[in-house]
């Protein structure tokens, strides 16, 4: 039977073990460009199999949080090319995770103050972000008021994924992962309550995949298949995004399209509330059908958990967010038994090197 240890051929790499670390926002980052404590923090992390990074904004306009670092510029890539080095110089394996928040943005942080961008006009009720109230005071401020996207900039923003894939590679990153997850611009326009277009990116299943199936094989064209992975949060509510009847339908179409494309995983989170489950094993399973290639599970889980899945063949790697936070040798911990610290959300983000970079390894505080 499979072990969660095990090593992992993914395309081209060969993981030392299933364990993923989820991409997870931290907001450290002055000027958009990830720093020596961001390299510290992945290095510290590199016992994962593969770190999937924080969400990493592909243009100005795929931005929805302050302090979160970008791949568009010269001194972005050289940011993260210090990243990549340091989880290199431990034999890990990195992939950055790109990202455009479509509507879940302030015009603090658009270029020239414009409003966000999206699918279509409907705002996101209800949802802050972390952007600028006035130049010198930062904050939580309500999403601001969207605007859609025309037909040709669908296009341009999908070149923009295609030049901040290329970015990627150019910064040493081993692949990238597109953020078709938790409400951001690729769900918009998946969700038929947000996507309310005339075009052909809007109505069908087929149309309203169309933009993130020519997101993939732009970026397919730029770096290749293999080094191309997509997460994607099926059925999940996250930032006022309402549930829809051919929810199952759409993804399991995604499913067998990504599978043509021969891509290198795709990452579901199970947005579960506490002690339930929505992406049961016959969804996992249909999905599975669909899609012949490597599985990444996300979302709650637990050692246990883990086990099971990857043991019964359901998944084949298994994601692990906030236990990475404040354990930097959780596949250590894991593999030998050791207890696991409990992070602080407090300090999940914003801030300095606290809660960030100095949670200590097990060993070494007990050795
Ligand atoms: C602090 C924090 C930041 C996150 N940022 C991102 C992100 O940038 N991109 C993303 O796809 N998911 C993000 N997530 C979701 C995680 O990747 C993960 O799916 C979620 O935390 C559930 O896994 P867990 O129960 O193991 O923490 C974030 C979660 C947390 C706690």
């Amino acid at each position: 039977m499979t072990q969660l240890f095990d090593t992992y051929q993914l395309g081209e790499l060969v993981l030392e073990n299933r364990v993923v670390m989820a991409p997870m926002t931290r907001a450290r980052c002055v000027d958009t460009v990830a720093n020596s404590d961001t390299a510290e923090y992945y290095r510290q992390r590199a016992g994962a199999g593969l770190i999937v990074t924080e969400g990493t904004p592909i243009s100005p306009e795929g931005q929805g949080y302050a302090y979160v670092p970008g791949i568009w510029s010269g001194e972005q890539v050289s940011g993260w090319r210090t990243v990549t080095d340091a989880v290199h110089s431990e034999d890990g394996r990195i992939f950055a995770q790109l990202w455009h928040v479509g509507r879940l943005s302030h015009i603090s942080i658009q270029p020239g103050r414009q409003r966000p961008v999206s699918a279509g006009a409907a705002p996101a009720h209800e949802c802050k972000t972390f952007a600028f109230s006035d130049a010198e005071t930062d904050g939580f401020v309500d999403v601001s008021d969207p605007r859609p996207l025309s037909t040709e900039e669908v296009g341009r923003v999908t070149r923009d994924f295609a030049g901040a894939a290329t970015n990627a590679r150019t910064a040493g990153f081993d692949g990238v992962e597109l953020h078709g997850a938790n409400g951001y611009l690729f769900e918009q326009f998946l969700n038929p309550s947000t996507n309310t277009r005339a075009d052909h990116y809007g109505g069908s299943i087929r149309n309203r995949t169309r933009f993130l199936l020519e997101a993939v094989d732009a970026v397919i064209e730029a770096i290749g298949s293999i080094r191309v992975g997509i997460r994607l949060s099926p059925f999940s509510e996250l930032f006022d995004m309402p549930s829809y009847a051919e929810a199952a339908d759409t993804y399991l179409y995604l499913a067998s399209e990504l599978s043509r494309r021969d891509v290198a995983y795709v990452h579901l989170i199970d947005q579960r509330p506490a002690g339930t489950c929505i992406l049961d094993v016959g969804f996992l399973s249909a999905f599975r059908a669909c899609y012949r290639g490597t599985i990444i599970l996300a979302g709650g889980m637990t050692q246990e958990l883990a086990e099971k899945l990857v043991g019964n063949n359901l998944i084949d790697l298994a994601a692990f967010g906030q236990p990475f936070i404040a354990n930097p040798d959780l596949v250590e911990r894991m593999q030998n038994g050791w207890p696991v610290t409990t992070p602080d959300p407090s300090s999940y983000y914003g801030g300095g090197a606290e809660g960030y970079i100095d949670y200590p390894r097990f060993a070494r505080t007990t050795a």
